[in-house]
């Protein structure tokens, strides 16, 4: 019997994304976070993005000189919206009656969703983004993600997914169940290289992403939401920091193979064949980010240097 780490989730953020037009395929995007005091110029960024042929981008708040930039560029482009604006972004319309969490982020979804389409962007998807983490216990997969302090809100939220055809966005951290647990999580199979698959149910499941993936699947099946697709909005691996755990090795091997995993178009065991768009985490390495790990999960340095081999730009 085959045991996993139960998937427990964490509502971090609840973040809203306006996902432009992005189609669901298999495209891979890298999240630009900007918490850098030497990033490089918004044009600059852009032109990186498209040397090295990603061509979507994800924003975590709406930046001026940034959009600009944009202007004009092929990229695709997620844009966040902060957290701390949600709540009045909720308000504006109705006062939110009970003053539940899922009350404000399905209001703020309508909202923005109501604005947006007010200036004709109607192919624009209007999402929020769902932190899973690894922590605990030894539930498989098919138990499903959502603990039941999320149940309701997620209800919520996806109802209005349902509605208007956006997908969910999940940020899924193998690195983080690794690190916390290295005895039982076995770093191959972290990194998409085990040769020991791990079995639930009829299910066999070669790499963490996938069993992550699927936990979340199972979770919207179980609140009838099973039609709700998703985006992975964050994944990664950091390259310092928390030694061994973190190294360039480690980072080049996750995100490689990640990239080749969802390219390849095979989808999860829970749902073969269907596809996902994935944002790694993320462009830079962000010096204004508390030190250790979160500093260092960056593609490339603020110089614009590769931090390891990762594309071909
Ligand atoms: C999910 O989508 C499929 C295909 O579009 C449809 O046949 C099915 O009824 C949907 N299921 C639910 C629960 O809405
Ligand atoms: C997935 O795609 C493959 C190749 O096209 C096909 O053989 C298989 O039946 C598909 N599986 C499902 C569940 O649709």
């Amino acid at each position: 019997m085959a045991s996993f780490r139960r998937i427990r989730t964490i509502l971090l953020t609840f973040a809203l994304i306006l996902a432009m037009q992005m189609s669901f395929s298999t495209s891979i995007g890298v999240n630009f976070g900007r918490n850098g005091d030497n990033l490089p110029t918004p044009q600059n960024v852009v032109s990186l993005y498209n040397k090295c042929g990603i061509n979507l981008l994800r924003l975590f708040e709406p930046n001026p000189d940034i959009l600009e930039a944009l202007k004009g560029s092929n990229l695709q482009v997620s844009l966040g919206v902060r957290n701390g604006d949600m709540q009045s972004l909720a308000l504006t319309k109705e006062a939110a009656t009970n003053g539940a969490e899922a009350t404000y982020v399905t209001q703020a979804m309508k909202n923005i969703k109501d604005a947006i389409n007010s200036i004709g962007l109607t192919n624009t998807k209007v999402t929020t983004s769902f932190y899973l983490s690894g922590l605990a216990t030894s539930y498989p997969p098919s138990a499903g993600a959502f603990t039941n302090d999320v149940v309701n809100v997620m209800k919520d939220v996806t109802s209005y997914l349902l509605q208007t055809g956006a997908p969910l966005m999940v940020n899924v951290y193998p690195y983080y169940s690794y690190a916390s647990n290295p005895k039982d999580i076995k770093l191959e199979y972290a990194t998409f290289q085990t040769t020991n698959p791990v079995v639930d149910g009829d299910l066999s499941y070669s790499n963490l992403f996938d069993a992550m993936v699927d936990s979340v699947y199972a979770a919207l099946e179980k609140i009838g939401a099973g039609n709700v697709s998703l985006i992975i909005g964050e994944t990664g691996w950091p390259t310092a920091g928390n030694e061994p755990y973190t190294s360039k090795e480690n980072a080049e091997t996750y995100n490689k193979n990640l990239i080749q995993h969802v390219q390849s178009g095979k989808g999860t065991p829970r749902k073969p064949n269907q596809t996902f768009n994935v944002f790694i985490f993320a462009m830079f390495n962000e010096d204004e980010k508390p030190g250790g790990i979160e500093q260092n999960w960056g593609l490339f340095y603020p110089n614009m240097s590769p931090v390891y081999p990762l594309l071909s730009c």
